[in-house]
């Protein structure tokens, strides 16, 4: 292209930069590397500050303009922004459908739904002028809102402009305004490095990063829109139904939901909401229900609306993910190496799904932030397969009389002194393995799967054979016999058989995992693995000196110093001895170098679900064959290895042009190396 004609410069520089956008914040897709779109916008920005007379209102070097207001105006709603009927299961949902075939005498044929994700963020309405955006502004009551227009302009997936033609002249574009949830942890992760208030929820965060009067604070909150409706409209149509009309909004350049789905009956709209319910928390995006809208704009006119909501749509809710409780006391739980975590008995609530009465409160410093008393009100969460948290306390409903939480100075178990190492956030006992917390903590580790894989040797179990005496160590696991096992209460003879057969199995077991199952502080599987292979053999890493355990990979100076006083330990030593004369044994490991691993300095991410290998299955073969394996995706990620319901990670490497492959890619890429699977 000749630039010979700096307007005509210009002019291309606006529609590459508006297209890229469209690419990356709407489609997900991007085309060009950061740096060729940063070279543009500054490329741009000269132009426009050279000949300020071409600056237009709506190029994309002005979404953050103007100066901080002092208030937010008002804005009236010309059509009312009505709220929806909810439905909590599936009987409301034939309710609703009753309802709607009864008022359309359509007895016999299915209706037509659209079915769409409901986001929970914040309801807000676009207007567009002859395609450009003039004004933002929120829900408000339904009839008046605020006006966010410097706010919504930040939004890099909302248009200034709209693309294609045929849009009506006055468009009115209502959607959800949400954080996604890679973005509400970053923000949060920001704000604790920096000592600030962390948002609650992305929902809240979303919400709070709107309500800014100042929008360069606004413009650096990951927000996103997706739109669902249109308000009002002037001097074109639209087609005649729910989903192509928000195709034709999204060929305008505005982000819809990629679930959305048209099924044909209710029963369809009950599978629909079952299977999205299932991949919930894989979603990159928070959601609270699903929205049913009959999809047929001409049934919905004549459907109309009751109050405030149609009477053709419904929102099914999910189980609310957060509820409130009280907090009846808290409890020390101790881990394995000692760490003291507090944790919270609530009186029993049912949320996400179960009855709730722990949550964990995490360490010191979460106490001190959250500044929880004993008696306090506080909201539980509990998401998916995350153990239930307490996320904030509801201050309004505290009595003076309630206690503030004190942290124990002698191990609840074992009653040897708790010390708080410097620089770490956990407080922990001291009484290693005298107390019988982190006995039973390390008995339950070293018989993991992962570990010494004792099968039938569950927590429980392990437990009871502390608790009545019978084992203290590891070492003495295999010193158990039939008639102490039989001794045990509900403990019949075939449970203690196959028992002793599992731990005569285990004996015969591999270097790292024997490494892996002593449970030195720091020494995750993937350290295990590194020093099995750079030593080789147990008697070269025990005699190792500090210097060359810190030339193996993955070995910082502070697991080299927990390996120091793993083999500076009597104890320690006594019990690997003791386990080795019981007969536990592994071949030693021909010591690769690092760099004849065909996977040796890449880093892999796993993500999703992978139906036959299982994610722990898949970092382990990945790790031995050489790889990292990382939990979050980079500039340095190699490959990432996505299954169903991969989320963020995926967009993210998708973002960054990482090589993603699924299940079948990886079992092919192992299966040529040699390992079965
Ligand atoms: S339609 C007249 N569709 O849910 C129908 N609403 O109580 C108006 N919401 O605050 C709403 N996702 O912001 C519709 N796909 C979706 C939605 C959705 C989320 C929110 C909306 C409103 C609330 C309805």
């Amino acid at each position: 292209m000749s630039v010979a004609d700096p307007l005509q410069e210009l002019e291309s520089l606006l529609e590459k930069l508006d297209t890229w956008n469209h690419q990356y914040y709407v489609l997900d897709q991007p085309t060009v590397p950061d740096s060729e779109y940063d070279r543009a916008m500054q490329r741009l920005v000269a132009l426009e500050t050279e000949h300020p007379q071409w600056l237009r209102a709506d190029s994309p070097s002005q979404r953050v303009g103007g100066q901080p207001l002092i208030q937010f105006g008002q804005v009236t709603h010309d059509v009312p922004m009505l709220s929806l009927d909810n439905a909590f299961n599936d009987q409301d949902m034939q309710n609703f459908n009753r309802r709607l075939l009864d008022r359309l005498a359509q007895f016999a044929a299915p209706l037509e739904f659209a079915c769409e994700p409901k986001l929970d963020g914040i309801a807000v309405s676009l207007l567009y002028r002859d395609g450009v955006l003039q004004r933002g502004a929120t829900r408000g009551d339904g009839a008046t809102g605020e006006d966010i227009t410097q706010n919504v302009r930040t939004i890099r997936s909302i248009p200034l402009r709209l693309r294609g033609n045929g849009y009506p002249e006055v468009l009115e574009v209502r959607g959800e305004i949400y954080m996604p949830k890679a973005g509400f942890d970053w923000l949060n992760n920001k704000a604790r490095q920096r000592g600030e208030k962390v948002f609650v929820n992305p929902r809240n965060a979303a919400a709070g990063s709107l309500r800014q009067l100042d929008p360069r604070v606004t413009a650096e909150r990951p927000l996103e829109m997706c739109c669902y409706s249109v308000g009002l409209m002037e001097g074109e149509s639209l087609p005649d139904r729910q989903a192509p009309m928000l195709e034709r909004l999204q060929s305008w350049g505005f982000r819809i939901n990629s679930e959305s789905a048209v099924v044909q009956g209710i029963d369809a709209c009950n599978d629909y909401y079952q299977s999205l319910f299932e991949r919930r928390d894989s979603l990159p995006y928070d959601i609270d229900g699903i929205v049913f809208k009959v999809n047929e704009f001409k049934l919905q006119e004549q459907l109309g609306f009751v109050s405030r909501a149609p009477r053709w749509a419904i929102a099914r809710k999910f189980p609310a993910q957060e509820e409130m409780t009280r907090l009846l006391d808290v409890e020390f739980q101790v881990g394995r190496t000692g760490v003291i975590t507090p944790v919270a008995r609530l009186e029993p609530v049912f949320v996400g799904g179960v009855t709730v009465s722990n949550a964990t409160l995490h360490n010191r410093d979460e106490v001190d932030r959250l500044d929880v008393r004993i008696g306090d009100t506080v909201i539980v969460r509990r998401a998916g397969d995350v153990i239930p948290q307490v996320v904030s306390v509801v201050t309004e409903q505290r009595l003076p009389r309630f206690p503030r939480v004190t942290f124990p100075k002698h191990c609840p178990i074992c009653q040897s002194a708790v010390e708080r190492e410097e620089g770490e956030a956990a407080l922990r006992c001291m009484g290693g393995l005298i107390c019988a917390a982190q006995q039973k903590a390390a008995i339950k580790h070293f018989a993991s799967r992962r570990a010494l894989n004792v099968e039938g040797l569950g927590d429980k179990l392990v437990e009871q054979l502390v608790e009545e005496g019978l084992v203290a160590s590891v070492a003495e696991l295999y010193t158990l016999s039939e008639e102490r096992l039989l001794s045990l209460d509900r403990m019949g003879q075939k449970s203690a058989d196959n028992l002793l057969a599992a731990l005569q199995d285990s004996k015969q077991t591999t270097l790292p995992r024997f490494i892996f199952a002593l449970g030195i502080r720091e020494v995750g599987e993937a350290t295990a693995l590194s020093l099995a292979r750079h030593f080789g053999s147990w008697a070269a890493l025990a005699t190792a000196s500090d210097r060359q355990l810190l030339e193996v990979d993955d070995v910082g100076p502070i697991v080299a110093d927990h390996l120091r006083q793993f083999f500076d330990s009597l104890s320690s030593l006594e019990v690997v001895k003791l386990l080795c004369e019981a007969g536990v044994n592994w071949p030693d490991i021909e010591c690769l170098p690092p760099q004849s691993q065909p996977l040796a300095g890449q880093t892999w991410v796993v993500t999703g679900k992978l139906e036959m290998l299982g994610r722990d299955d898949a970092k382990a073969h990945l790790q031995a064959l050489g790889a990292k394996v990382a939990g979050t995706v980079s500039v340095k990620t190699t490959c990432v290895v996505a299954g169903p319901g991969a989320g963020s990670k995926l967009a993210k490497a998708e973002a960054l042009g990482t090589e993603v492959i699924d299940e079948q890619a990886l079992l092919a890429l192992l299966r040529a190396e040699g390992i079965k699977v």
